[in-house]
Formats: C-alpha cells, structure tokens, sequence
C-alpha cells in the first residue's frame, strides 16, 4: 500500500475557506427561510463586462469551424494576452516585461501555490502574519514549514508580525530568510506599502539573495498614490521578484479563472554547486510540464479588460467595490469598530468589539445577524481578535448588512 505525503495530516483538516462554507451550509440548512449576507470568501457578486462576454461568444464561435479551431495552446499563454498584460499593466506605467516573461495561468491562487515546486525544501521561507493560506499551508504540503505548534505555527516558518502597532506592515526579518511571500494590497489587512516601503524590502532581498514572491492581487484597488501597483515600479526588483496577478477581482473573473504570474528573465537562486539558475526558465519547464494552458475562450475574455469597452467596464465594476468597501469602513467606525484597510483593498479588517476570540465572533454574526465575514485567526495568529469583512457583494446587502450591525 502506498505512504501518504505525511505533511497533509499535520495541516488543519480543512482549508480556512472550506471550514467557513462549512458551517454556513450547516446554518442554513437549519435556518433555510434565513436571508444570510455573505462578506466573507472575496467572491464577487457583478456579472463579468459585456466586452468579456462578448470575447467568449466569439473565441466560442471560433470553434465550430476547422479553420478557426484551436486545440492545444501555448502553456505559457497566448502572444495576444502576454503582449496586451505587457503594454496595459507594465508599459504603461514605465516597466518594461517582455512577453516571455509572463505566464497565463488559472488563477493567483494556483501559481503562488505552486511556485514553492521550484525552490529547494531546505529554504528558509518568511510570510506576513496574518496572511493569505495559500502560503503557509502549501509550504506545509511540501514539508519546508517543520512542525505545526498548538498555535497553529510551523517551526520553521519565519512570521513576520503584522499588528495595529506596526500599521499591518511588518518589519524586516532579524534573520536570513530565502524566500519572503509578500501580499500588497494586502489579504486580509487591506494594508499597503509605500514605494519606500516596497524598496526596503527589495535592498533586502538584494542584500540577502532572497527573492520576493509579491501577490499584487489586489492592485487595482488602489487610490493612494504612493501606492506601487508592480513589485517592479521598484528599481532592482527584476533581480530579485516573482509577481502574481489575478483578473479575478479585478474585471470578475472568479469562476471564469485567469491569471499570470511574471518571471524576470534576470530572477536567478542557485544550485547545489553555486551555479546561478533561470527562475524563468524552471518556471517555464515546470508548467509546460504540469499546465496545457488557459482556455483559448478565457484569455480572449481576459484580452478583451484591456479593450477600449473592457476598460470602462471593468472600471465601473472596480468603482462599484470600491465605494462598498468605503460604505463598510464608514459604517463600521461610526458602529464604534476600530478598522483597518479598505481604502486600497477590497478587505476591511476589525477588530472584534469587546476582544472575542474570532470565531466566536464569527458564529455571533452568523447566527444573531445573519452575517458572514472570515475569521482573522484564520489568517494567522496574529489576526486573533480581528475579522475581515469582504466589499464583494450587492451594495443593498451592503447596506443590509451594515443595518444589521448598527441594530
Ligand atoms: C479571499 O477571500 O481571501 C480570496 O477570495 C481567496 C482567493 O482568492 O482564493
């Protein structure tokens, strides 16, 4: 009989995620009459643009014809959608990617979970607490996060503590890490960081030969000018960066799935015998070997955010979420809540109100208000005390919501 991956009984029995569908299905199915408002997995709520529609009703058409077909498509992504991400997302803000540089894939949450399959068990790896699961619980998966402790910390991950003190933005570490997952605009925070700040954190990773894995998920949710949107608005940043993007929340693209992730050709770690290696070219061997590439119809529909219409559309969609995470954090300060984020996230991060553990509060609003948020515990141990509230759905729900907490 084959050995299980020991490492997947050391992770909590399910994803953060999963545990909070769990116990809403389990809610409703006692309370199915009740009208509960989701605010809790970043799913959103607005039907994708006409023009991405649109894109796939064609590239669908496309199809039917011999002529037209296509089977088998490049792993690494269309020409047409790397050339329209390298002109729309870097060069128009003075960045300079090449195609081969960037990747199509099905999503952020795949690659940054994947990405850990280049890099050596043996690295040290520091991520934000709180943070995104994906990180942690992957680099468990792969055994380079030791042994979990009754806190839920791994021996030997390197915790970067994010706190009401430090404005969620966390110090450097006062050990030699190899690899630093960083998330700005931040999951679950809602935190950024500045040019300034980002390039610290570059000198650093320069300094120490550690790379940066940068989720820059949420960049189009920025306001603030100071605000970097690429990891490689930073000068030297080629040198030492992976950056991850999603069109799911950007242009609602949660069920359709797309993303990219960015290698700088100039990206190396070394081997064994201190030779320097291509990230790039790992990258690329490993998704043509474990990835057959985005659907054609998908990266047309993805093509089509950075059309003349898409852009306006996808604008819309973005302001829309944004001024429901403005109505949360408005509303949530006047309810006496002490909140974080939200101004250039889609995230508003709480803290509970008289210092509940997370999950109960998470349970206090699922069963008195009929609201659904995410447990800031569920991020980190450092988000104990804190729940994140999700500006993703219908602003009357918004709205209803916000009633309901205030009452
Ligand atoms: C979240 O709610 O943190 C995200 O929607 C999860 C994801 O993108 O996988």
């Amino acid at each position: 009989m084959p050995k299980i991956n020991e490492n997947f009984t050391k992770i909590p029995a399910s994803y953060l995620f999963s545990e909070v569908a769990r116990r809403v299905n389990e809610y409703k199915t006692a309370n199915p009459t009740h009208n509960i408002i989701r605010m809790d997995i970043g799913d959103i709520k607005l039907p994708l643009p006409d023009a991405c529609v649109d894109a796939m009703i064609r590239a669908a058409n496309e199809q039917r014809s011999a002529v037209t077909f296509r089977g088998y498509g490049p792993e690494q992504g269309y020409e047409f959608l790397r050339d329209a991400i390298r002109n729309n997302d870097f060069r128009s803000r003075g960045i300079d990617i090449a195609s081969d540089e960037i990747f199509i894939s099905d999503g952020a949450k795949s690659d940054t979970g994947n990405i850990g399959e280049i890099f050596s068990i043996d690295n040290y790896v520091a991520v934000t607490d709180p943070s995104y699961p994906v990180y942690v619980d992957t680099n468990a998966m792969a055994g380079r996060a030791g042994e979990v402790n009754t806190n839920g910390m791994w021996s030997n991950l390197v915790y970067l503590q994010c706190n009401a003190d430090n404005g969620f933005t966390p110090y450097l570490p006062e050990i030699k890490v190899d690899l630093i997952y960083l998330c700005y605009p931040n999951n679950p925070t809602g935190a950024t960081l500045t040019k300034s700040q980002l390039a610290c954190w570059v000198d650093y990773a320069r300094k120490h030969g550690a790379i940066i894995l940068f989720d820059a998920a949420y960049e189009a949710f920025i306001t603030e000018d100071d605000v970097p949107h690429s990891i490689f608005e930073i000068e030297g940043a080629a040198e030492v960066a992976i950056e991850f993007r999603s069109f799911s929340k950007t242009a609602g693209f949660t069920g359709t799935r797309c993303g990219y992730t960015v290698v700088p050709k100039q990206v190396t770690s070394r081997n064994e015998k201190g030779e320097n290696i291509s990230l790039n070219s790992l990258w690329n061997r490993r998704q043509t070997t474990k990835f057959n590439g985005t659907a054609y119809i998908i990266q047309r529909a993805a093509e089509a955010v950075y059309s003349p219409e898409g852009k306006i559309q996808v604008k819309n969609l973005l302001d829309y979420y944004k001024q429901n995470s403005n109505i949360i954090r408005t509303e949530l300060i006047k309810a006496g809540y002490t909140v974080f984020g939200g101004i250039n996230a889609p995230y508003i991060w709480a803290k509970t109100p008289n210092g509940e553990n997370s999950w109960d509060y998470f349970d206090f609003l699922l069963n008195k208000k009929n609201i659904v948020i995410t447990p800031g515990s569920g991020f980190g141990h450092c988000g104990q005390g804190y729940v994140r509230f999700a500006a993703f759905g219908k602003k009357e729900d918004v709205y209803e919501a916000m009633n309901r907490l205030c009452t």
